[in-house]
């Protein structure tokens, strides 16, 4: 006898059903699809015990004709996909007909529902995949589907879910995606009678967004609006410092639908090269239009997965659209006295800067007017070589700080604004605008607590963190000439004593190391000898960050190269850059004001702001003289 049996219905029915509904998070996904595809502008979803014994789903949509309601519930059975030509352009977000089909496989459901045209509803009800009942019923237009008791016949499923508060939260989480997918909906989420999430559904997507994530993070956002290639990215990305610890706040969405897309979270996270501290990742809820023919939704019962047919599009919008975003960012740049948390930086970060505030009585602020500061004379207290920034003990390569335009990426897109002043820098004292009328009259005002260079431009004026500027500059540099270039042989080569764990570390590393201007021998028995070292550093540093490095190589071991050699990069410049209380004169806090300029230099390589502008308007507000 044959060993082969034909499944009979309710068992392939149940196995069918396994793949679409494994939680009670994938019904009610699939239940609140349903809404949206039925053009509901008011959805509300209610879950009691984690939705296991009661979920319902209600909306305002077009409901289902009576003699469709039993058919609705059959496999394969669909009114948004007709034929073979129809799957090259899927524009709903259900197309495969068997989600209440699923549903209705593994748990006891409750249909009600009525168009607009008919005078009476229609309540259905279905238990493990049998009808129940069909009968009239007086409802509004609209349709209602509760689902009880589900995997109450599949105990093997039953068994894999777990507890009642984390399958509520899956639920939350699917809500959350549906309503930042949805700003035209309004959604309201009702858990065991509490309501936890209301979007006013006025199509505006940074409603949405805040209504699921609240305000601390929508004030961290900056808007995405671009178009390339008939892709379309709009939404928010976060400011780089209030970028996250992992990639659980990167949200896409490709025509209304949530997806994870590893091209989108690569050109995301590529546009925000160098703007974050090493093992932070953006946040972000970016939407994208895309050709419906250019995008495979069919790739898993789930829908969660899509497949494009070119990718490059896709990346290219996301990149330059996110670039674009942070270049404009002015948001952060621009204070108001009154919001004296601005720039927004978390609390608690050890390298932080201290809000500002507004100055007491007395500044130490040391003032040179433009015209009357008398030229600083070489070997007058303060008075140094442009550009030189020397520390004793340190040795400032001529190259590295070199004052030459630097040739725009090659891969950013074109700004908008303005076009800058490329002349070299002059003197501090140089007042007059330097481009023919296309910059504001610039003027240096002085340099407050050894710390912030204040600068009037135009209308405003602009306060650097000078340590910042410079370590951003720096870092800069050695990402585009590679840090050998700068390397110098030491006269007396430097051991370095390691922890085991460090010195193989080290060792395993060298490449990446030489790459950064450490130039490492094994010197045996845990130590090392350094033959060279990147210029900008000298004297004890130079055993200092060996040591740094080790540590960093121990512990992250796995890290790629180009991952090792950017927080190389980063060390290397925050060791050399000008610190705050170091001395400089007007012009060599004027030439790093203009460098940062010329080369619109946002944020330091850990994410902290380089500066902000405080407008002249607001200081005569705070002052009473406002017209
Ligand atoms: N809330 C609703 N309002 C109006 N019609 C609905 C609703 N829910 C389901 N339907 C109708 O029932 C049909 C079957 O729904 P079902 O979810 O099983 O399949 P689908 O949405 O077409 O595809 P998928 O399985 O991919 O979700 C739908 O095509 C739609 O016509
Ligand atoms: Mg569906």
């Amino acid at each position: 006898m044959g060993r082969i049996n034909v499944l009979d219905k309710q068992v392939a029915e149940l196995i069918a059903a396994g793949e679409v509904v494994e939680r009670p998070a994938s019904a009610a996904k699939e239940l609140v699809e349903n809404c949206i595809d039925a053009g509901a502008s008011s959805v509300a979803v209610e879950i009691r015990n984690g939705g296991v014994t009661f979920l319902r789903v209600e909306d305002n949509g077009c409901g289902i004709a009576r003699e469709d309601v039993p058919r609705a519930f059959l496999r394969h059975a669909t009114s948004k996909v007709a034929g073979r030509e129809d799957l090259n352009g899927i524009s709903t977000l259900g197309f495969r007909g068997e989600a209440l089909a699923s549903i209705a496989a593994v748990a006891r459901v409750e249909m009600l529902t009525r168009t607009e045209n008919e005078l009476a509803g229609t309540r259905y009800g279905v238990e493990g995949g049998e009808e129940k009942f069909c009968e009239d019923a007086g409802c509004a237009a609209g349709t209602t589907v509760t689902v009880r008791d589900l995997f109450y016949n599949t105990p093997a499923r039953m068994k894999f879910l777990k507890k009642d508060v984390t399958e509520g939260n899956a639920v939350a989480a699917v809500l959350d995606k549906e309503a930042l997918a949805h700003p035209e909906v309004a959604f309201r989420f009702l858990r065991d009678g509490r309501e936890t999430l209301r979007t006013p559904g006025d199509g505006r997507l940074k409603s949405a967004v805040y209504a699921v994530f609240g305000r601390q993070f929508t004030a961290g956002l900056i808007p995405v609006e671009y178009e390339l290639n008939g892709v379309k990215v709009s939404g928010f990305v976060s400011r780089p410092a209030a970028a996250r610890p992992n990639r659980s706040m990167q949200n896409f969405f490709i025509n209304g639908r949530y997806v994870k897309s590893r091209t989108a979270m690569v050109a995301l996270e590529q546009a925000f090269r160098g703007c974050l501290m090493t093992g932070k990742v953006p946040a972000c809820v970016l939407h994208l239009a895309v050709p419906l023919a250019a995008v495979d939704v069919n790739v898993h019962p789930a829908k969660i997965e899509v497949r494009f047919l070119n990718e490059r599009p896709v990346f290219d919008a996301v990149y330059h659209g996110v670039k674009t975003a942070l270049n404009r960012d002015d948001a952060p740049r621009v204070m108001k006295l009154a919001d004296s948390a601005a720039p927004a930086f978390p609390r608690g970060h050890s390298s932080a800067p201290a809000p500002f505030r507004m100055p007491a009585h007395e500044v130490p602020v040391r003032l040179y007017d433009a015209g009357t500061a008398p030229a600083p004379q070489a070997g007058e207290k303060g008075a140094m070589p442009v550009l030189s920034f020397s520390r004793p003990g340190t040795l400032v390569p001529p190259d590295i700080e070199r004052d030459e335009p630097d040739a725009p990426e090659a891969e950013a897109p074109a700004r908008p604004s303005a076009p800058r002043d490329a002349a070299p820098a002059q003197g501090a004292q140089a007042s007059p605008a330097p481009a023919a009328g296309t910059e504001p009259e610039e003027k240096f005002v002085g340099e407050a607590f050894g710390t912030y260079i204040i600068v009037q431009r135009g209308d405003s004026l602009v306060f650097y963190d000078k340590h910042a500027v410079h370590e951003r500059l720096l870092y800069e540099k050695l990402k585009k000439q590679g840090g050998a270039s700068f390397s110098q042989m030491l006269l007396e080569p430097v051991t370095v004593t390691l922890s085991k764990e460090e010195y193989s570390a080290v060792l395993e590393s060298r490449d990446a190391c030489a790459q950064a201007g450490f130039e490492l021998e094994d010197f045996g028995g845990g130590a090392v000898l350094v033959r060279s070292a990147p210029m900008a550093l000298a004297g004890d540093d130079v055993a200092g960050a060996v040591e740094e490095i080790a540590g960093y190589l121990a512990e992250n071991r796995s890290d790629l190269t180009t991952r090792k050699l950017d927080w190389l990069y980063h060390n290397i410049a925050c060791r050399a850059a000008v610190k705050a209380g170091d001395p400089a004169s007007p012009q060599e806090l004027m030439d790093l004001v203009r460098r940062a300029e010329r080369q619109d230099v946002r944020y330091c390589p850990h994410g902290r702001p380089v500066s902000f502008v405080l407008m002249r308007g607001e200081l005569e507000r705070r002052f009473g003289r406002s017209r």
